[in-house]
């Protein structure tokens, strides 16, 4: 069973705002893209890479993953204007005989080998699609023009991550048939598959697995990364 990741590296990072695109930005010594890059290419749970760029950062992310000494990168390309655009694009590169797909974000360094084993084994159960979630600690209401319009129960919420792993042939049929409109709106690839009428798990998240959107996010995990058990 062949499992390919597929690392979307290619957004801007805008709320980052700094003078380069997000996975390009230090966190120690190296671009942030080099830590989750490491973390899948010495998983025994992955076989293979697809990382996606940003335009004009290919040659970069290909120079970086020749530095770190990973072997298992396949192929690099370019991403899209959005995240759904960039999934697509490494999807696109992922042989047909691939069984699992698993789509990580580069913005998320701090990648446990655990969460990978954790969403990879929960395909074995017989479903389309595997996802890390957390629960939610504080109280969620809708708001409408600054007024709360419902307190929603907590208690069936979670907030979610990446990786998510999907049966390959699923995630890229989800990505096929889905109007370009309504791939767009997804912000994560486990949205695809549920609205193909994918049947997608939930395993344990990782508080670890912090996005970096914000600047205090990067000193964050740079805090971790210099603490001992990360
Ligand atoms: N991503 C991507 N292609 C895009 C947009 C996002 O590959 N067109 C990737 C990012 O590189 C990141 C992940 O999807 O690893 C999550 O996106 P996000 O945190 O929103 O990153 P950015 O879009 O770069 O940040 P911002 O929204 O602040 O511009
Ligand atoms: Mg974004």
């Amino acid at each position: 069973m062949s499992v390919w990741a597929v690392l979307v590296a290619a957004g801007r990072g805008e709320r980052l705002g700094e003078d380069r695109p997000k996975a390009f930005v230090r966190l120690g010594d190296l671009p942030l893209l080099a830590e989750s890059l490491r973390r899948l290419d010495e998983s025994g749970w992955v076989d293979e890479i697809v990382l996606v760029a940003p335009p004009e950062w290919e040659e970069p992310a290909i120079l970086l993953a020749e530095e770190l000494g990973v072997s298992k990168v396949s192929a690099c390309v370019t991403g899209g204007e959005t995240r759904a655009e960039s999934v697509r694009a490494g999807v696109a590169e992922v042989p047909e005989a691939a069984a699992v797909i698993v789509v990580h974000d580069a913005a998320r360094p701090l990648l446990p080998d655990e969460v990978l084993e954790r969403v990879v084994g929960a395909l074995a159960e017989g479903f389309d699609g595997a996802i890390p979630a957390l629960p939610i600690a504080d109280t969620v209401k809708r708001v409408r023009e600054g007024v709360v319009v419902e307190t929603v129960a907590r208690a069936e919420l979670v907030t979610v991550q990446t990786p998510q792993a999907f049966v390959a042939p699923v995630l890229r049929a989800a990505l096929t048939t889905l109007s370009v409109e309504s791939t767009q709106s997804a912000t994560d690839c486990a949205a695809l598959v549920e609205r193909n009428g994918g049947r997608v798990t939930v395993v344990p998240g990782d508080e670890r697995l912090l996005k970096v959107t914000r600047r205090a996010d990067l000193e964050r995990i740079a805090g971790w990364l210099a603490a001992p058990r990360t």
